[in-house]
């Protein structure tokens, strides 16, 4: 049970198409993770329309990225032809196809979108992935403090749910959401640096919608795993 389907419809459909960085990657990149010297090699997992892609380019790190929907990265090749190489369809909760250590792997609302079981499998990919205090970044892993976690109409798992038809999930597969102790046992094989929980809740209309999140940034230590 790995990357759901429904991304790909979605993007052929011409919905979700972000293609501005997010502030909060920007700003925890900056501050905790800054890249520093030549060949600074940066992953991104489940890149979806490309924007951080401008931001990772600015910055001149070497980018690599993978999202599971076809449809993405073959619109992302024909605007970044210079990144064709580095951009690759496929299930990152599965295999990542690149041969490269990496200085830092970047997500925003990706690993998110996956079961327990899959984030699981593909933390510990990752944590391969990245050279001896290398960071992941994650930004916005939704919380269960998410006003849409008791909406799902399927229960994959405690954390994870599905079939969504209205609201930011809707059609979008499986949505996974997150507390502090599931984050823990989670990251354990990684130290973790920054856990931080933002909670925005909306008072018009009134509809007690509450998004909640988690932004994270974990490091691989020698001494673990
Ligand atoms: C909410 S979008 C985020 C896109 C991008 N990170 C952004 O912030 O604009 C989630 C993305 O993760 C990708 N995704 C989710 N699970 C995946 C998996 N197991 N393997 C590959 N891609 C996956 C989807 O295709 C989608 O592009």
């Amino acid at each position: 049970m790995g990357f759901s389907n429904e991304w790909n419809d979605r993007y052929a459909s011409q919905t979700h198409l972000s293609i501005w960085p997010w502030s909060d990657l920007v700003s925890y990149v900056m501050r905790y993770a800054r890249p520093r010297g030549e060949g600074f090699k940066v992953l991104e997992v489940g890149c979806g329309a490309g924007a951080n892609i401008p931001f990772f380019k600015t910055l001149g790190v070497e980018y690599y990225a993978i999202d599971g929907s076809e449809v993405i990265i073959h619109k992302l090749k024909e605007n970044f032809p210079e990144l064709s190489e580095r951009l690759a369809v496929g299930d990152f909760t599965k295999h990542i196809p690149f041969s490269e250590e990496f200085d830092l792997i970047v997500d925003r609302s990706s690993i998110t979108h996956n079961s327990t079981e899959s984030i699981q499998e593909c933390l510990s990919m990752l944590h391969s992935k990245l050279k001896t205090n290398g960071k992941l970044i994650g930004i916005d892993w939704f919380s269960t403090k998410h006003s849409d976690y008791s909406k799902g109409t399927t229960i994959i798992d405690e954390y994870t749910r599905a079939g969504y038809s209205e609201g930011q999930f809707a059609h979008v597969g499986r949505v996974h959401f997150s507390d502090k102790k599931h984050l823990m046992e989670l990251f354990r094989n990684f130290e973790v640096q920054i856990l931080e929980h933002k909670e925005i809740s909306r008072e018009l209309p009134v509809d007690f919608h509450i998004f909640a999140s988690w932004n994270v940034v974990i490091e691989k230590k020698d001494h673990k795993e």
